[in-house]
């Protein structure tokens, strides 16, 4: 018989119990469940609900069932439907009738919601340490590249030269904007609902404060109707989520481009490449891809919790089970994607030349010849055009603007004078972008001085 079975004269459909049952995925909240299932008997006691010994002896049993779990002794119930009536249901079986107390002033509604948010708040932390450790190595690879040119693009045509290691603090600041929104979703996930019940809390002298403490959380839930039905926090998480993803399959992304043999700025580490079945040259940056595929699905996690909710009437309602697996889903997609890239950026092998030489061609320093000209008193626009036109001179000659001769210059802008050799040398195109935040790298390595500083808030 079912645990809600009095007011019902037969069993349910098989069918029905197989649609409805959850413990196939919500068992992995098992620990969760136990710990607020010990925090909340403890309350019960003091509070004189229960019976002290009757609480110890709960307490107990919860600890031999979460033994039981760990070990694999235990096989869980379609029939009991979820976690939380599993676990009540073998607390029973070890400790008996007293196990029947244990639901006392207690909902399965502010259980799963108690249970949810230690299960996010605990997965923020580490996916908040995977963070702080990949961001530790794109700036121990920053560091080591701060001398290493390469073209910055826009439109995906070469428009300026920066160095690796500022193109890498690009993503270090994507990431740390990541590890800042989690934390503050964390903030907000910390919210105690036990107590709420079913929804219009209970009779019982309940004292959540008690079980906050126990439990590790901030706060308290402040309306029972709503602490039962939010699931703000699981998509706050999920959208942080979703936007690790975007960062990750854009840095995929240029692995990939980079990884061809028409970019070959860097090659992968064979133990993050593959081959292929048929061509036998292959090696296929298939990690980057598979990360950059994998975000899709955490933007229709994030999609499907937004969708599930939107229509809900309060308080809770049956579909805030599919919650889970779609939480889990973007956890562990994030995660996975997390622990495998940090490996890969750090094996991979940098061709410096290759990217110096990339900035060298394509007329990076155009802007700069251009901003050589306005120091020489020719209005910007003007010298913008001179530029171009200097710049159209030498694509029809096959020629780059350092080749050039002064007298080919004078030819269009007079003002030019020797030291404009100087001015468009490529590495001197990057050390003159001295301003905050910019490539240079004096100013790269103060970024990387405050990016540490930031890392270890992380
Ligand atoms: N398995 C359910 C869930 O995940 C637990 C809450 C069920 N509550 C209820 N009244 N049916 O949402």
């Amino acid at each position: 018989m079912k645990l809600w079975g009095g007011r019902f004269q037969k069993n349910t459909d098989e069918l029905v119990d197989d649609f409805q049952s959850s413990i196939s995925f919500d068992r992995r909240l098992y620990r969760y469940d136990i710990r607020g299932s010990i925090a909340h008997a403890r309350m019960l006691a003091r509070q004189g609900i229960i019976g002290n010994e009757e609480a110890a002896q709960i307490v107990r049993g919860l600890e031999d069932v979460l033994a039981d779990i760990e070990a694999g002794r235990v096989e869980f119930s379609v029939a009991a439907e979820d976690i939380h009536m599993n676990v009540e249901q073998l607390l029973t079986a070890r400790v008996g009738p007293v196990g029947k107390k244990l639901h006392t002033a207690r909902s399965r509604n502010d259980q799963v919601a108690l249970d949810i948010r230690m299960y996010v708040k605990d997965e923020i932390d580490q996916i908040r340490r995977l963070l702080g450790e990949l961001l530790t190595t794109l700036l121990d690879l920053a560091e080591a590249h701060v001398d290493t040119v390469m073209p910055g693009y826009t439109h995906l045509q070469r428009a300026q030269p920066v160095t690796l290691a500022h193109h890498l603090l690009a993503y270090v600041q994507m990431f740390g904007r990541d590890a800042d929104r989690l934390r503050d979703c964390r903030r907000r996930a910390d919210v105690l609902p036990l107590g709420a019940g079913a929804l219009a809390g209970t009779t019982f002298p309940l004292d959540p404060g008690f079980v906050a403490d126990q439990l590790g959380f901030a706060a308290v839930a402040q309306n029972s109707l709503d602490a039962v039905s939010d699931r703000d926090f699981a998509v706050e998480f999920t959208a942080a989520a979703a936007l690790i993803m975007v960062h990750l399959s854009r840095f995929c992304e240029e692995i990939i481009l980079w990884s061809s043999a028409e970019f070959a700025f860097i090659e992968l580490d064979d133990a993050y490449s593959t081959g292929s079945s048929m061509m036998p040259q292959k090696k296929n940056p298939d990690v980057a891809e598979l990360t950059r595929g994998k975000s899709g699905r955490v933007f229709g996690d994030l999609i499907t919790l937004l969708t599930m909710l939107k229509g809900l009437p309060l308080a809770y309602n049956k579909d805030m089970q599919e919650d889970k697996e779609t939480l889990f889903d973007a956890v562990d997609t994030v995660k996975k994607c997390l622990l495998i890239f940090r490996p890969m950026v750090a094996t991979m092998k940098i061709r410096r030349e290759k990217m110096a030489a990339a900035a060298r061609g394509g007329f990076t320093n155009a802007t700069d010849l251009a901003d050589y000209l306005t120091g020489q008193g020719v209005p910007f626009r003007e010298a913008h055009a001179l530029a171009g036109r200097l710049v159209y001179y030498c694509l029809e000659q096959g020629r780059s603007l350092e080749e050039l001769t002064l007298e080919e210059f004078r030819q269009f802008a007079p003002a030019v004078a020797e030291d404009v050799y100087r001015v468009i040398d490529i590495r001197h195109c990057v050390d003159a972008r001295r301003v905050l935040g910019g490539p240079a790298p004096q100013a790269v390595r103060e970024a990387i001085d405050r990016a540490r500083a930031m890392v270890a808030q992380v």
